[in-house]
């Protein structure tokens, strides 16, 4: 009924617990999830469990914070993109919120980044999975210029304004909503969720962060998509069994899970 459009469940603290985590999405109604890449180096990993088990698909990409890593090429990317079951290039993007000492000036090589895996989602035709914090102009800008209209993609973990929702969904892109929607400080981001078309919405749970309501501060997991389908419902007026339909078939759009089947 629900998919998790964006975890990582290749991370460490799954590895003993996975039958389980299993069992709880089964449990729940979360019948599959996208494994989320955030280096080149875990990429192998992440790929696996897409290759192990029939609901879980992969990603290809280097998350913008992650320093110190295998810098990607679009060859790179593509190549790897190329393998059964990844059905998107990210979570790629821009984020100005951990600069420390740096200035925006001194992020070049983010942005430099962030265009490779555009190229990469121009030459494949693969969805974007997007990450900005602190950075949607830049984000934005960078989009139509290197994309040129010609690439699509998903802003997950969406915690921006309404002006970037408009500009996002002008570019063609999805809005995927967290748990943050179910924080009691996030009455701006259950307005914006209000304002998005329900059939360019997605839900995830960005697992093992970001636990929604009422399981706020633990390691979350995929089963939890469950509690932001209860939340968007809510906000969208409809029951959340409609929520579930609504959300998976725009999933199944998006990433054209039925070629990969
Ligand atoms: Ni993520």
């Amino acid at each position: 009924m629900f998919v998790d459009s964006h975890c990582h469940l290749n991370f460490p603290q799954y590895a003993d617990v996975l039958d389980q985590l299993r069992a709880d999405m089964a449990q729940s109604g979360v019948d599959r999830a996208l494994c989320i890449s955030t280096t080149l180096e875990e990429f192998p990993q992440v790929h696996d469990l897409a290759m192990r088990f029939d609901n879980f698909w992969a990603t290809v990409g280097v998350h913008p914070d992650n320093e110190g890593v295998q810098e990607p090429s679009v060859d790179d990317l593509v190549s790897r993109s190329k393998l059964p079951r990844v059905v998107g290039i990210g979570e790629t993007g821009l984020d100005y919120f951990r600069l420390g000492e740096r200035t925006v000036a001194d992020m070049a090589w983010q942005r430099e980044r962030f265009r490779v895996h555009i190229r990469a989602a121009q030459q494949t035709g693969l969805p974007l999975v997007i990450h900005t914090r602190q950075a949607s102009e830049d984000t934005l800008a960078i989009l139509a210029e290197e994309g040129q209209g010609k690439v699509g993609g998903v802003f997950h973990c969406f915690t921006e304004s309404q002006a970037v929702a408009r500009a996002a969904l002008d570019l063609g892109f999805y809005i995927s909503f967290s748990g943050i929607l179910t924080f009691k400080t996030a009455g701006d981001i259950r307005e914006v969720a209000r304002f998005v078309p329900i059939d360019r919405c997605l839900i995830e749970t960005d697992s093992p962060y970001l636990a929604p309501m009422p399981h706020r501060g633990k390691t979350n997991s995929p089963a939890y998509v469950s509690l932001v389908a209860k939340q968007l419902a809510e906000i969208k007026g409809v029951d959340v069994e409609e929520l579930g339909r609504i959300t998976s078939a725009n999933f199944e759009e998006l990433f054209s899970l039925v070629r990969n089947l």
